[in-house]
């Protein structure tokens, strides 16, 4: 029996060595943790069950019959994150560069199969070089295997992927599956072809860091919805990020202990500028509103004139979706839209109710939006809206001109309660650019054009600048002071707790893709 046991330690011992000390300290000195350490880090102390330690490759390969190791490059299993039950894999690049082949892939299906079946979130740790080359097409298949997973995965429970070092060609594709990609700075890079190929191709120098570094992906593509300082930063963001999800579709996220108190905000009535022209930080408005230090702002760097985040309302977990008039004055653009979409999107996938601020002036005009089709992806965040069966609540702080009044979760789509600050101005769009239209023959025939304009401007913001015409059709609720703002959430997010709302009976919808 002793010996037995000697063997199994023994055996334990090696495949926690991975590739060996020499491809640790290599790993060490780039600045990366391995595999293992990435799993300590996540999952609370002592609660990671292992699961497929000793599965070997099968090819026999360029080598590979000599050179085996166990656990094929992935660590596997599932244990506690925050006391709650997690699966993960976390890819050994010690071990032939984290190449993904046969066996390394039905690990990964393995816990994903296992986490669908039992409603939990699945975190993968990428760190690899692609598909195990010796191992040709069954690579590929190993592949696709996880991709349709991730596939049927999507909106049952929620997936989460740390990009903690290359993670180039398909590969990329698993992640951009998944609801959430965290890249760590100047460590992990994601793209689809390399610099050598783009040199090739296009004949662009480029280095990986510019080509699909954490920056680039988190400020210019968007596919990273965070760039994390370091590892730790990277797993402690997952980490905060799951504690605002529930397990699976059918759960709600779980709530903090809360007490009630005062619950005026008085600063809220100094934010807004006099001037209806001068911007804010919408961010002020959120943080001032929501329980304090609670706001996670995601895909911080990228379409920073819409601002999206979980945030906790009185312990509750909502999704935030706010026009950002500090930047671009809040316009809804092609970018931004397609940001909003996807967040509500996740936030509706999985119980998460929304709020939504509003101070937008419109679709960004020109040639460059309308080429890049800002029809089609405007009609993303409308649909995503609409769609939305979540407790839904909008605050207009300030302008709710044109579509965009309708996209920004209007009563007309579905939204449950609308509110408006006293300083809303909800029309078709802002008084100079109406009145030089609607009254047009009055100004050019005017002795003095401009004063004409002028007073044609004032004319119609006086009757349209403002909340109250809406709130007398009842597409608000109610114009409430700034101050109230955070009290009449509480309220009106505890009233529809229990909503229920059925879609037509389809097969899926249509989304403007
Ligand atoms: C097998 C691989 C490997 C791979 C790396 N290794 N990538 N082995 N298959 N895809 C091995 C190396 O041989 C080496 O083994 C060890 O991992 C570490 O690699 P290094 O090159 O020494 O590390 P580094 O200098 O850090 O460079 C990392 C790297 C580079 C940039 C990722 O290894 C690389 O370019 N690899 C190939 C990437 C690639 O083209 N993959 C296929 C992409 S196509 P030893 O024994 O020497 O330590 C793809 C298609 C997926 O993935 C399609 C899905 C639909």
């Amino acid at each position: 029996m002793n010996d037995k046991i000697q063997l199994l330690n023994s055996k334990i011992a090696e495949a926690k060595l991975g590739g060996g000390e020499k491809r640790i300290e290599s790993q060490h000195s780039k600045g990366k943790l391995t595999a293992r350490e990435r799993i300590e880090l996540l999952f609370d102390k002592g609660s990671f069950e292992e699961i497929g330690m000793l599965v070997q490759h099968r090819s026999t390969n360029f080598g590979l019959d000599k050179q085996k190791f166990l656990g094929d490059g992935v660590i596997t299993g599932y244990g506690k994150v925050n006391g709650r039950i997690v699966y993960a894999f976390s890819q050994d690049f010690t071990v032939l560069g984290g190449s993904l082949a046969e066996a390394h892939a039905e690990k990964i299906c393995k816990v994903m199969d296992l986490a669908m079946k039992n409603g939990a979130p699945v975190i993968g740790l990428n760190d690899s070089g692609g598909a195990r080359i010796q191992e040709g097409v069954v690579s590929l298949g190993g592949y696709a295997d996880i991709f349709y997973r991730n596939t049927l995965a999507s909106g049952v429970i929620p997936q989460l992927s740390a990009i903690m070092g290359p993670c180039a060609g398909g590969a990329v594709y698993s992640p951009a599956l998944t609801d959430f990609i965290l890249m760590v700075e100047n460590t992990s890079y994601m793209f689809v072809t390399g610099p050598n190929v783009v040199k090739t191709v296009t004949n662009e120098d480029v280095t990986s860091e510019e080509l699909g570094g954490a920056d680039t992906h988190a400020q210019k593509s968007g596919v990273t919805h965070f760039a994390c300082e370091n590892e730790i930063a990277a797993l402690d963001h997952v980490k905060q990020l799951l504690s605002y999800m529930p397990s699976n579709c059918e759960e709600e996220a779980p709530k903090v202990a809360y007490t009630a108190g005062d619950e005026s905000r008085l600063k809220l009535n100094d934010i807004i500028p006099d001037n209806p022209n001068q911007p804010y930080d919408i961010r002020e408005v959120i943080s001032g509103t929501v329980d304090s230090d609670t706001f996670l702002e995601v895909h911080k760097d990228y379409a920073e004139n819409i601002v999206v985040g979980f945030a906790r309302l009185a312990g509750r977990s909502i999704g935030v979706v706010a026009n950002q008039p500090a930047v671009l004055a809040g316009v809804l653009d092609v970018n931004s839209s397609k940001k909003g979409a996807r967040f509500v999107r996740f936030c509706d996938c999985f119980n998460i109710p929304l709020l939504v601020f509003e101070d937008v002036p419109g679709f960004l005009p020109g040639t460059d939006q309308e080429w890049n089709a800002i029809i089609t992806n405007g009609a993303k965040l409308l649909y995503a809206f609409s769609e939305a069966t979540v407790p839904r609540v909008t605050v207009i702080t300030r302008k709710a001109y044109g579509g965009a009044y309708d996209v920004m979760n209007s009563k007309h789509i579905g939204a449950d309660m609308n509110f408006a600050w006293p300083t809303a101005e909800i029309a078709v769009m802002g008084a100079k650019g109406a009145a030089e239209i609607i009254f047009k023959k009055e100004i050019s025939e005017a002795a003095d054009s401009d004063a004409k304009w002028k007073e044609k401007e004032q004319e119609y913001a006086e009757l349209f600048a403002n909340p109250y015409n809406a709130a007398a059709r009842g597409y608000i609720d109610e114009v409430i002071r700034p101050d109230q703002t955070r009290q009449k959430l509480i309220r009106a997010f505890e009233m529809l707790e229990n909503k229920v709302v059925n879609l037509p009976k389809k097969k899926h919808g249509n989304i403007p893709l």
